[in-house]
């Protein structure tokens, strides 16, 4: 098969770990017989910096023409002071938009290798941790309007959070079909006592569930559900949140398997063509030292040939070759602990390569 894929580095570690992953997509198209021809899209700081915007129209072009985007990281402390607009997450949220990617998946699965690296008790980490966040990523706060003016001699600041049911709906059913996969039950994340958009979403999720009547849904508000993370994570299959929650209950969720260097995530709207990209930030303090875990990024390539392409014995003989890896004590820092061999980025990549 011939695709072509819109490649964002970003800022940061970004370049590094995005490096390693087209590597890694290189190795598999000569094992397999593919071509993987890749396009550059600028986005974040560094087209700030060179464009003037953070995500230029040709980079959106390249992206929207593509077969699917891998991303690295955007953002860094260098543009933290920019207006609004110039703000490199800006460009990442035009590009979700102009790409419709309103479902956002985050898995969160503890390597059995890594399970010392994991913050949480012995004995809790011993029941396991294998859940998916699903994100709503096109709505809400995110995409309301934002407003700052000067009210009765100060500074006001509005963000309006609207969902309308449609919105509701089209990534409750992508999180029931996951469900249906995995062990058959949804957690609905809200805060229906105190938000109308949660209110509207909890009803929209229980209609949708009556087409899924071998799926268990159960429904819990947000702080509750901060705090039954990390108490007990084997209670969860199938998250699906709105946007701000998911943002943030998926960082969380990342955190507790041992190190959130290690996890992807996809984002996909209709059709075929997604965006993948690891779910930590650009790491502006490790950039360019060659210590950063592209295991996120290898792992989010995998997942692209999985869900865009297609190519199930690809993406496995990636996440085949990361687990050999592992099981081979070859750590970055991240997740490094006593008795393993301590690895920068490049050389992360090339073992894992190697084992493909
Ligand atoms: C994420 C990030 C982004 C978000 C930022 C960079 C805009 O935190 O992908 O989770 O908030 O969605
Ligand atoms: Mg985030």
């Amino acid at each position: 098969m011939e695709k072509t894929i819109a490649i964002i580095k970003g800022d940061g570690i970004g370049p590094e770990i995005v490096t390693e992953a087209m590597g890694v997509l290189d190795t598999v198209a000569a094992k397999f017989g593919h071509r993987f021809t890749y396009v550059d899209a600028p986005m974040g700081g560094n087209a700030v910096d060179a464009f003037g915007v953070p995500l230029p129209e040709e980079s959106l072009a390249n992206c929207l023409d593509a077969d699917s985007v891998l991303l690295g990281a955007v953002g860094g402390p260098k543009w933290d002071d920019q207006p609004a607009d110039k703000r490199p997450e800006r460009g990442l949220l035009k590009l979700r938009g102009a790409m419709g990617l309103y479902t956002n998946v985050r898995p969160a699965r503890m390597f059995p290798d890594l399970s010392a690296s994991c913050p949480l008790r012995p004995d809790i980490a011993a029941k396991g941790i294998d859940l998916v966040v699903v994100r709503e990523l096109i709505g809400g706060v995110y995409f309301g309007e934002h407003s700052t003016a000067e009210v009765d001699g100060e500074q006001k600041a509005t963000d309006i959070m609207a969902y309308s049911e449609h919105e509701i709906r089209r990534v409750a059913h992508v999180a029931f079909q996951m469900a249906q996969k995995r062990r058959k039950r949804v957690t609905s994340i809200d805060k229906a006592n105190v938000l109308d958009t949660s209110r509207l979403w909890r009803k929209t999720v229980t209609e949708v569930a009556k087409e899924y009547p071998d799926v268990e849904l159960l429904h819990m508000y947000v702080d509750n559900a901060a705090m039954q993370i990390v108490r007990d994570p084997s209670q969860f299959d199938v998250i699906v949140t709105e946007n701000l929650f998911g943002d943030i209950l998926s960082d969380e969720a990342s955190q507790i398997t041992g190190s959130i260097g290690m996890i992807p995530s996809s984002s996909m709207g209709e059709g075929t063509r997604g965006l993948y990209e690891p779910i930590h930030g650009s790491a502006p303090d490790i950039a360019g030292q060659n210590k950063a875990n592209p295991i996120g990024t290898i792992l989010a390539a995998a997942m692209m040939l999985q869900y865009s392409f297609d190519m199930a014995a690809e993406a496995d003989a990636i996440e085949r070759a990361v687990d050999e890896t592992l099981k081979a004590g070859i750590r970055c820092g991240d997740i490094w602990q006593e008795g393993c061999t301590l690895v920068g980025c490049r050389e992360m990549g090339a073992e894992i390569r190697s084992r493909i």
